[in-house]
């Protein structure tokens, strides 16, 4: 059978507030498979893309599915739960330091495995599924199974499954349940791209290397283990390559830099390239977005960033 184009990214789309440093606050929609998303929005542009999530019925939840549709974003089969809103977090800065408020806990977003037909039927025909570890700890244990066999489903009609760990310990009840559950992604995943800090304090790796193996044993055959401005390692064929990150003298905010490298990997690799060169190209589109304030960067720096 053959598999459609389209891709999907599964998770959760916050409202953003930040400071505009005179008292207002401005309103952005983000959240880190969103971020990825946006990414391979921009890199993909003959493809379909869609936000998996679930939405509420206020202003702001249809302000939020208003945006996703201007940049060509659909939402799918995801459900519109009554009463429910987004989640939202607020960026405050101090000096260059950043520090994030939130109110997610009860999130529309925690619902996206709610009514699985709806979920199955979201990731059905999909070319690429994408989630991540913050997609998991926002769900139930029951949502979780849900999610866990809708990807197995999809990927055994031909879906690309990849997955970021993104660990964030104060989603989770406690470091072994985060272990438990990331390591049954990882079992069902086709690619990983985590990021060696996470998975240093998650799983104690001593070196990228390490965490490239214990990715190994847990069946995944490609992976990339980011590490901020070192080298990326690259895991493929059985084989592990360094991929150097760009020197970046004037990084303005580094938001949103794994989520948009894991996007220009992946579109990459949809689009052919081989892993050490998709790699390459990642680098340069972080790189990009690390010099914008925000997760976000426009779609044109990102094209420009990752097609030279
Ligand atoms: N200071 C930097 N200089 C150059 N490139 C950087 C820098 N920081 C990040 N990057 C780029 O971004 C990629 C991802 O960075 P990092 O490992 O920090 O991701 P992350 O921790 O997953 O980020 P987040 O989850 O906050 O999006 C790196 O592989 C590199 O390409
Ligand atoms: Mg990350």
């Amino acid at each position: 059978m053959k598999i459609g184009n389209a891709i999907a990214a599964i998770g959760e789309c916050m409202l953003e507030l930040s400071a505009d440093g005179q008292g207002a606050w401005r309103l952005g929609h983000a959240g880190d498979t969103f971020n990825t998303l946006w990414t391979m929005r921009a890199l993909l542009t003959d493809r379909d893309a869609d936000y998996v999530s679930a939405f509420g019925d206020d202003p702001f939840s249809e302000q939020q599915i208003a945006f996703l549709r201007e940049n060509g974003i659909g939402t799918a089969a995801s459900p519109k739960i009554a009463g429910a809103r987004p989640g939202l977090y607020a960026i405050t800065l101090d000096g260059a330091e950043r520090s994030f408020t939130y109110w997610r806990a009860d999130s529309a977003a925690r619902q996206l495995a709610s009514d699985p037909a709806a979920l199955e039927k979201s990731l059905s025909d999909r070319a690429l599924a994408y989630f991540s570890g913050i997609t998991l700890a926002i769900l139930d244990d029951a949502s979780r199974e849900t999610l866990f066999d809708a990807l197995r489903s999809a990927r055994s009609r031909g879906t690309l499954v990849a997955f970021d760990p993104n660990h964030r310990p104060r989603l989770w009840q406690s470091a072994n349940a985060a272990q438990d559950v990331i390591g049954q992604a990882l079992a069902l995943s086709d690619i990983a791209l985590p990021t060696f800090p996470d998975e240093q304090q998650l799983f104690g790796d001593a070196s990228p290397e390490q965490t490239v193996e214990r990715l190994a044993r847990a069946g995944v055959g490609e992976a990339v283990v980011k590490n901020g401005e070192d080298a990326a390692c690259l895991f493929t064929d059985g084989n592990i390559k360094s991929v150097p990150a760009i020197r970046v003298s004037d990084a303005v905010d580094t938001t949103g830099a794994g989520d948009s490298f894991n996007g220009a990997y992946l579109a990459a690799r949809l689009l052919g390239h081989e892993p050490g060169e998709a790699a390459a190209r990642a680098h340069r589109t972080a790189a990009a977005v690390i010099r914008v304030r925000g997760a976000l960067a426009p779609f044109e720096s990102l094209r420009e960033a990752f097609a030279i």
